[in-house]
C-alpha cells in the first residue's frame, strides 16, 4: 500500500508516532500538528495523558471523545489513552517517535528537558513542529478561560468541542 517505507531486504518499515498531550480540550492548533504528523508518518497515535499541574475541564473519556471526532477520520490517525510514563507506553505501542507543536521558545523550554529525560530513558526520540503563526497564541488553557468568561472561542477550537464548551458553561 501507499502507507509503509520499502527496506531493502523487501520488507516493510511502518513508522508509528505519538502526539501525546492533554487535549483539554483540542484546539485546532493541535488538529493543524495532527494533520502534519500524518501527512509525515504512516501511522499517528494520538495519546491523551492526564498532566497532574494542570486543571481538568474535561474527564480523560470525554477527551477522547472529542478527539476522535475531531481527527479520527483522518487516514492514519487513531486516539488512545495513556497513563504511566510516556516512555514505556511507547515502547509497548511500537511507536518510534513524539511528534509535538512548537507555538514559540516556551514551548521550547517546556519540551527540551521532556525530550532528552525521554532520549536517556529509552532512546525515544522527538520531533517538534513549528506550529503554523495563526495558532501561536492559542492554547487549551487560554480557551477554557475566555469560553468561561463568555467570550468567542469559535474560531479556535472544533465545532464538536465548541458545542461541549458551551454545554459545560
Ligand atoms: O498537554 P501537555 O501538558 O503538553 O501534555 C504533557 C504530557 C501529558 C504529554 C506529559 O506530561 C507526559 O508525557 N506525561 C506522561 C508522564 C511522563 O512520561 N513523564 C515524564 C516526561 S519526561
Amino acid at each position: 500500500g501507499a502507507r509503509g517505507r520499502a527496506r531493502r531486504g523487501g520488507s516493510v518499515t511502518v513508522v508509528r508516532v505519538v502526539c501525546p498531550g492533554s487535549f483539554d480540550p483540542v484546539t485546532l492548533g493541535h488538529v493543524d500538528v495532527v494533520r502534519r504528523a500524518a501527512a509525515l508518518f504512516d501511522e499517528v497515535v494520538v495519546a491523551v495523558g492526564t498532566n497532574p499541574s494542570k486543571s481538568q475541564l474535561f474527564t480523560p473519556e470525554e477527551r477522547m471523545d472529542l478527539l476522535r471526532r475531531t481527527v479520527g477520520d483522518i487516514p492514519g490517525v487513531r486516539v488512545e489513552g495513556f497513563s504511566g510514563l510516556l516512555v514505556t507506553w511507547c515502547a509497548e505501542q511500537g511507536v518510534t517517535a513524539v511528534v509535538k507543536g512548537l507555538r514559540g521558545a516556551k514551548d521550547y523550554d517546556y519540551e527540551e528537558p521532556m525530550a532528552h529525560m525521554n532520549a536517556h530513558l529509552t532512546g525515544l526520540d522527538t520531533v517538534l513542529l513549528p506550529t503554523h503563526p495563526q495558532w501561536s497564541y492559542v492554547s487549551s488553557s487560554l480557551v477554557k478561560e475566555v469560553a468561561r468568561g463568555g467570550g468567542d472561542v469559535s474560531d479556535l477550537v472544533p465545532a464538536v468541542v465548541l458545542e461541549a464548551l458551551r454545554a459545560r458553561h
